[in-house]
């Protein structure tokens, strides 16, 4: 997988994909990711990017022309799946959402900022538009980061333990199990017999409740 991210803040974005999983997952060649800085295709001597809105307001609004310029040069170089826009007002972000784009082979993300992009992004560049969350962040790039950290731990190979990424949350629809590990012993804090049996068919209808238990503690919605 391509993920080609534009942004006016690459600084921001860097450490996440230098640490870790995601650090592994590009020096085996699993994903590449690559950040375009916005301003290097402003064709303002000052590197403008952003203008007030037409009919007046608060805010500056990201200009169209810098954001064409960039996706167009990609897309001469390869044939995208996706451009997907970060930003508030986008389909919420979940693990059935995370598990598609994971499958796909080349991606943009644009992180948007101030007061966000010219509508014609939207209407002609943009295919997807996602959202981490109900909140509002300063920018784009924040959400570029989880999503990104989302679909690339579910690229094949690129968590150790094959079946991990299947034993998420959410991954069946209900919350995790809770997990323990050794000490067995820690002050009088006790792990769950059953966990130390070694009758792994047991073990797995114990997580199967828990997991139903919790979802039906914590989540009730997921249910539903
Ligand atoms: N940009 C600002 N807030 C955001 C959010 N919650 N999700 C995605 N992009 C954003």
């Amino acid at each position: 997988m391509r993920i080609d991210i534009i942004t006016l803040f690459p600084e921001l974005l860097s450490s996440p994909f230098e640490a870790s999983i995601l650090k592994r997952a590009i020096s085996s060649g699993k994903a590449a990711v690559h950040f375009h800085d916005l301003r290097a295709y402003s064709t303002h001597k000052q590197k403008q990017v952003d203008d007030y809105p037409f009919g007046g307001g608060a805010g500056m609004v990201m200009m169209v022309e810098p954001i064409d310029r960039c996706i167009s040069q990609l897309k001469a170089e390869r044939a995208y799946d996706a451009v997907i826009y970060l930003t508030p007002d986008g389909e919420t972000l979940n693990q059935k959402i995370a598990n598609h784009y994971s499958t796909l082979e080349h991606i943009i993300l644009l992180c948007g900022h101030y007061k966000g992009v010219d509508q014609r992004v939207r209407d002609h560049l943009i295919t997807h538009e996602l959202s981490i969350g109900d909140f509002v962040l300063s920018g784009g790039e924040l959400a570029a980061a989880v999503f990104c950290d989302s679909i690339i731990r579910l690229i094949p190979g690129v968590l150790g333990d094959e079946s991990s990424a299947l034993t998420d949350s959410f991954q069946d629809g209900l919350l995790a199990p809770p997990i323990y590990t050794r000490p067995a012993e820690y002050k009088d804090w006790t792990v769950p017999d059953i966990l130390l049996s070694g009758n792994t068919p047991r073990v797995e209808q114990w997580r199967e409740e828990k997991a139903l238990e919790r979802t039906q503690k914590l989540r009730p919605d997921l249910l539903q």
